[in-house]
């Protein structure tokens, strides 16, 4: 029977990602709890993708609902320009403890795609405020950074992006570095670097393109080879920040720190949407002037929120217990036992992992998002009350923090049994 509000629903809203003509009802969540998720009619969900990879410490976070009440009781937002409030500065103190100490400034805006926008406005008015002309961006292919233009731009040109490729300005993508083409690569971004103004890549792991991992050795070569060449780097650290890899940032791995990093999902513990753009001081630097006009005009209505300030603050608070990384790496550790498990079964092309995340991809023809093996086991794994969304054959783990290990048990026994029976 439909439940009465997935019916009010479908009269009036429009779902993300979704085809409204052929999708399923969408289920109705009422309460969030740890890594759980109930329905109304009281059914209960193991969220094991963190809600599309935001939730780190699981659902309904007392300390966190503790902290944003009481913002809210005091101080709901405020204009950012002209004014600023104690829990943007402690937050802005509290990342800049914890990311790579070339990092000096902190710029807020609402979400992972704003975050992406503003380290690209910064790092191309960077140039223009130097006059000099230095224009084109270098990306990833498969790169997956947002949804909103400039971010669209800069991602790899898909099925999702194909309606507007036309009007994304044009960008140089390059493969993922290994040891075999690192010298191609190098010589093909010394041949642009007159034109490049940056370079964005999401550190270690491709998320929305499949969870595609790849060696910190060799990105830092090339993020060497940025430098040498005088091209600003942008850690796109959206999916991989907050200790998703096993470090508290995937650029914990790398000897060369990027010149501006992105953050967001994790960093109100999944709780209020948020989002940083962080930059050198020397970035911030060539937008000092007494020419209004080299000014970085950008800012959204609830950039640095104090609530989603409050959830941020809230959320650095637990990720720093010595209890939040000890979780991690029991993840980590459990994750790698799955993998020698199941690494050899012929259904599977590849079984990958890095920190938090495991990726399993089935071996089938036409690899890509809209393959039918995708809607198989999302609904077989609903049928089993674990929240799994495939990338189309890559279906992938990435759980809450404090995800148990029954928990993890009965979704790797559940996986075992997809690979045996589908
Ligand atoms: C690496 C990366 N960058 C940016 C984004 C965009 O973030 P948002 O969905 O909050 O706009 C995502 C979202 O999945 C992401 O994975």
């Amino acid at each position: 029977m439909m439940s009465e509000l997935a019916k009010r629903d479908l009269a009036v809203v429009w779902h993300p990602y979704t085809q409204m003509k052929t999708a399923a009802l969408p289920i109705p969540i009422v309460k969030g709890e740890g890594v759980y998720l109930f329905t109304e009619d009281g059914k209960k969900f193991i969220d094991a993708v963190s809600s599309w990879w935001v939730n780190i410490h699981g659902h309904s976070h007392p300390y966190i609902a503790e902290k944003v009440f009481e913002q809210l009781k005091q101080l709901e937002h405020v204009i950012f320009a002209g004014f600023t409030h104690p829990q943007a500065v402690t937050l802005a103190e509290n990342l800049l403890s914890i990311i790579p100490k070339n990092q000096a400034k902190i710029f807020y805006s609402d979400n992972g795609s704003t975050a992406v926008e503003v380290a690209l406005k910064m790092c191309l008015q960077f140039w223009a405020n130097k006059e000099e002309k230095r224009t084109k961006i270098l990306a990833f292919k498969n790169a997956y950074h947002g949804d909103t233009f400039g971010a669209m731009a800069v991602s790899g040109r898909s099925a999702f992006t194909a309606p507007f490729d036309s009007l994304l300005f044009d960008v140089e993508f390059i493969d993922l570095p290994n040891k075999e083409n690192l010298e191609v690569l190098k010589s093909k971004i010394s041949s642009l670097k007159s034109d490049l103004a940056c370079f964005i890549f999401e550190p270690l792991v491709q998320g929305a393109s499949g969870m595609l991992m790849y060696e910190a050795s060799d990105l830092d070569e090339l993020l060497l080879h940025c430098r040498q060449e005088n091209i600003l780097t942008i850690a796109d650290e959206v999916m991989t920040g907050f200790g998703r890899t096993g470090k508290l940032f995937a650029s914990d791995y790398l000897k060369n720190k990027a010149d501006l990093m992105c953050f967001s999902k994790g960093l109100t513990g999944g709780t209020m949407p948020l989002g940083i753009t962080t930059c050198k001081q020397e970035i911030y630097d060539a937008f000092l002037s007494d020419d209004n006009l080299k000014t970085l005009f950008h800012g959204h209505s609830f950039t640095a929120n104090p609530v989603a300030c409050a959830a941020a603050n809230a959320s650095f608070d637990i990720l720093m217990k010595p209890e939040t990384l000890a979780n991690i790496h029991r993840i980590e550790a459990r994750h790698k036992v799955f993998k020698a498990q199941i690494e050899n079964n012929p259904k599977l092309k590849d079984v990958r992992q890095t920190g938090t995340i495991i990726a399993l991809e089935w071996d089938i023809e036409g690899t890509s998002y809209f393959n039918n093996i995708r809607d198989t086991l999302y609904n077989f794994f609903l049928e089993k009350g674990i929240i799994l969304r495939p990338l189309g054959n890559i279906l992938y783990i990435m759980p809450p923090y404090v995800i148990s290990d029954d928990d993890l048990d009965y979704i790797y026994q559940n996986i075992s049994l997809a690979l045996k029976t589908l």
